[in-house]
């Protein structure tokens, strides 16, 4: 198949490209790199049937023009990460439903299928645990930036739905705290990524808020095969999948897996989220998927446990640090 990839130089969308070679598909990829680093797909540069446009999915002229080449779009350009969508908002709600409703409209009108990379973030504040894809979603009020992400990427599904009634064929997968190589260093879209960088360093491990907080982490493969899945499977159109690992830890005990992963001399400090995000910040306290629907539906469960992912995770930002030395 000839396949667009949206974001496709970022930490998912990398990944995703990879594997799509390797199955033996010509891949195109728009990316601005804004999030995004090209050293993502360089090892792909001279390969034929690799494609890497450097450009906006907000520049229509270039999604119109890529979206008449291709069989399949998975869009996963986005704007991501709480604190970059604390810090400009507008830029992320412009990104993000601008951005999808150009790429289903030109995917609507070639009738090319559609993957789209939605979030768990859409349940918000929800205390429905485990999230089924049908269960409610709870958001705090409008002045708080947080949300803008969730209602963006929950608009963003809403317009899959309203060009699947008029006959895109679409999906939508709703990542879990996606992690392992690649992710960015700094660690805005991931907790792993900062903690594993502050326990390499012998920094103390920020936690934010009590530490109560969880997550169910789920190894990037997974959510690659999840994703691709999902735009090959007949039992996919026009459904939403959770995609995650079941398994929760709460966010102390990720700090306490890192420091012994990494055999750091580093300690935990607690930091209140207002000194972090600002005096208006909500955060969520449990996240955790039903992933009956993505293992009924799509044949799809996710196995690596936390522990061999961080071990992946460690072993490339060791290896860069060295590298940097
Ligand atoms: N990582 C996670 O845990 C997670 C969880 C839920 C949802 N998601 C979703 O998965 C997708 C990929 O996220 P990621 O974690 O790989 O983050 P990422 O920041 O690495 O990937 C997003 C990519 O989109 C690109 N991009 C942003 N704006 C663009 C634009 N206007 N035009 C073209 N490219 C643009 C960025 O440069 C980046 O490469 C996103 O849609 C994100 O919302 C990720």
């Amino acid at each position: 198949m000839n396949v667009l990839v949206t974001g496709g130089a970022g930490f998912i969308g990398s990944h995703l490209v990879d594997r799509l070679l390797a199955d033996g598909h010509h891949v195109t990829v728009i990316d601005n790199c804004v999030t995004g680093r090209p050293e993502n797909v360089a090892q792909h540069a001279d390969r034929p049937g690799f494609t890497f446009l450097r450009g906006s999915v907000l520049n229509e002229t270039l999604v119109a023009a890529v979206c008449r080449e291709v069989d399949l779009v998975f869009h996963l350009a986005a704007a991501v990460g709480v604190t970059h969508i604390v810090k400009d908002p507008l830029w992320a709600i412009v990104t993000n439903t601008r951005g999808t409703e150009i790429v289903l409209k030109r995917a609507f009108e070639n009738r090319v299928r559609v993957v789209f990379a939605s979030s768990s973030e859409i349940y918000g504040q929800s205390d429905a645990v485990p999230f089924d894809e049908d269960g409610p979603r709870v958001l705090g009020p409008t002045t708080i930036h947080r949300w803008a992400y969730s209602t963006s990427k929950a608009l963003d599904e809403h317009l899959c739905w309203a060009y699947a009634d008029k006959g895109l064929a679409v999906s939508a997968v709703r990542y879990f705290n996606i992690f392992g190589p690649r992710m960015d260093p700094a660690g805005y879209g991931s907790v792993i990524a900062r903690f594993v960088t502050q326990a390499l360093a012998g920094e103390p491990l920020t936690v934010h808020g009590d530490g109560r907080q969880s997550r169910c982490f789920t190894y990037v493969s997974e959510a690659v095969t999840a994703t691709i899945l999902a735009g090959t499977h007949d039992g996919a159109l026009h459904e939403a999948f959770n995609i995650g690992h079941p398994q929760e830890h709460t966010i102390e005990h990720l700090a306490e897996r890192v420091i012994a992963l990494t055999d750091s001399p580093s300690t935990v400090t607690r930091v209140p989220y207002a000194e972090v995000y600002g005096p208006s910040f909500a955060d969520t306290r449990r996240r955790v998927p039903d992933v009956t629907k993505a293992a009924e539906r799509l044949g799809f469960r996710a196995h690596v446990t936390l522990d061999e992912g961080l071990a992946a995770v460690i072993a490339e930002r060791a290896a860069a640090a060295e590298r940097a030395r």
